[in-house]
């Protein structure tokens, strides 16, 4: 009863752009060329490569299938492979809702900055801008409840008019504007510099540390670990084959972090600035080069908008997670639990905010919440759960289906490759990377 109850994607093309929009988020735009920047550019980019299509699709497969096959929410799925296997649905949705305690906070910022680029604010110094607007008691905490609210409010429609809505829209969108602006980029004088720092190696910058920043930020802009991908196999029809789908969400993913990096790296250099500047990249060094550009504020906006669509489609996913499963496991109509996850998600909001900025001494185990749910969820909770969702997927779930693929020996390797090799590559990284 429970699953003639439940949505369905309406076409193949809506989970495609869902799956896409989920992947590609503020892990792509934001967080992907500033650590490229700090990791010395194309070796970091080469090794991110490798790691992406031939380690991490494997977690990918792994959690779609899961939801795929068991046609349920992330507790419900695990729960039906065995009655022992609940905790591991329950550890997905904790995950995220740690990640958007620090997510949504940033995604808060966005909207502050998009609409300063629109009315052509003039921001004197923009790491004064950044640290006083991060730092405000208020206003800070307050972007992010609002973003909180504004994705409420679409997954409250439902998936059909809701989640596929949105990404429909936005993905698309997302994809017109990206183009155009690292084409914009391109234009720019000694672009050049930028191209060369993303494309031509200096393999003497290889080290192990960044093998495993990359393998951790390949994991993390895939949307694996927490069940996203779980819960929106669990809409596709049980007989849905993967492996297109697959290959679609994944270069897409890559697409956009390369045609981001071109973007930002071309105006990086172009206008002689630093690339290992880290996190603040977009909300310092970027605004600085906008306010130099011609029709800079133009451009500026349509940046902000490009990151506000990106991080939507990603924070819709992972609102999902935790909303479906609240209605399934508690029988609760939807409407009650994205009032219940909204509220859950704008404390730890709050939270991460304050200890942030205004209220430093906010801390446990000697980090601010901020901090700390970033480090939790990206050292700890995403590569362990995403190894369990391989060790399931390949012991209890693959057995019993027909071949993933149409070639047998592609079955083969993906099966082998998620009962042993993954499991280990992730539970090393949780002891080599803490
Ligand atoms: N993939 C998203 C990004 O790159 O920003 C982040 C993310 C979304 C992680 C959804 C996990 C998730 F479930």
């Amino acid at each position: 009863m429970e699953n003639n109850s439940r949505p369905k994607w309406s076409t193949k093309l809506a989970f495609i752009l869902s799956a896409i929009g989920s992947a590609v988020g503020l892990g792509n735009i934001w967080r992907f060329p500033y650590i490229m920047g700090e990791g010395g550019g194309a070796v970091f980019l080469i090794t991110y490569l490798i790691l992406i299509f031939l380690i991490c699709t494997i977690p990918l497969i792994a959690e779609i299938v899961i939801g795929k096959t068991m046609q349920k929410d992330n507790v419900g799925s695990y729960h039906a492979i065995s009655k022992n296997f609940r905790i591991f649905g329950w550890s997905n949705v904790i995950t995220t809702i740690f990640i958007m305690g620090f997510y949504f906070v940033v995604c808060g910022w966005i909207i502050d900055y998009f609409f300063k680029a629109l009315v052509n604010y003039k921001m004197a110094d923009c790491a004064q801008y950044f640290t006083s607007l991060t730092s405000d008691i208020f206003y800070a905490p307050m972007l992010g409840i609002v973003f909180t609210i504004a994705c409420a409010f679409f997954i409250f429609q439902g998936l059909n008019k809701g989640v596929e809505a949105v990404n429909k829209f936005m993905v698309p969108a997302l994809g017109v504007i990206m183009v155009l602006l690292a084409g914009y980029a391109l234009t720019l004088p000694n672009s050049i510099a930028g191209i060369e720092f993303m494309f031509k190696p200096d393999f003497s910058k290889f080290n192990g540390h960044m093998v495993l920043t990359a393998l951790g930020q390949a994991l993390f802009t895939l949307s694996i670990g927490m069940g996203a991908m779980l819960i929106y196999g669990s809409y596709l029809p049980k007989e849905e084959k993967i492996g297109k789908n697959l290959f679609s969400i994944v270069i897409f993913d890559v697409i956009f972090a390369l045609l981001a990096g071109v973007l930002i790296f071309c105006s990086v250099f172009s206008f002689g600035m630093q690339p290992e500047v880290g996190p603040s990249l977009v909300f310092i060094t970027l605004p600085k080069i906008f306010a130099q550009m011609p029709c800079g504020y133009f451009v500026a906006a349509l940046f902000f908008l490009l990151l506000f669509f990106a991080a939507f489609t990603s924070a819709i996913s992972m609102l999902e997670v935790v909303v479906a499963t609240f209605v399934e496991r508690f029988n609760i109509t939807r409407k009650h639990a994205t009032v219940l996850t909204s509220i859950i998600v704008v404390v730890l909001v709050t939270l991460a905010s304050l200890s942030l900025g205004a209220i430093p001494s906010l801390k446990l185990f000697g980090k601010n919440f901020f901090d700390l749910f970033d480090y939790t969820t990206s050292n700890i909770m995403l590569p362990l759960n995403s190894a369990i969702a391989c060790l399931v997927a390949g012991w209890c779930v693959v057995p019993k289906l027909d071949n993933l693929f149409q070639y047998k020996f592609l079955h083969k390797i993906v099966l082998f490759m998620m009962r042993f090799i993954l499991p280990i590559i992730l539970i090393s990284l949780i002891f080599i990377g803490n």
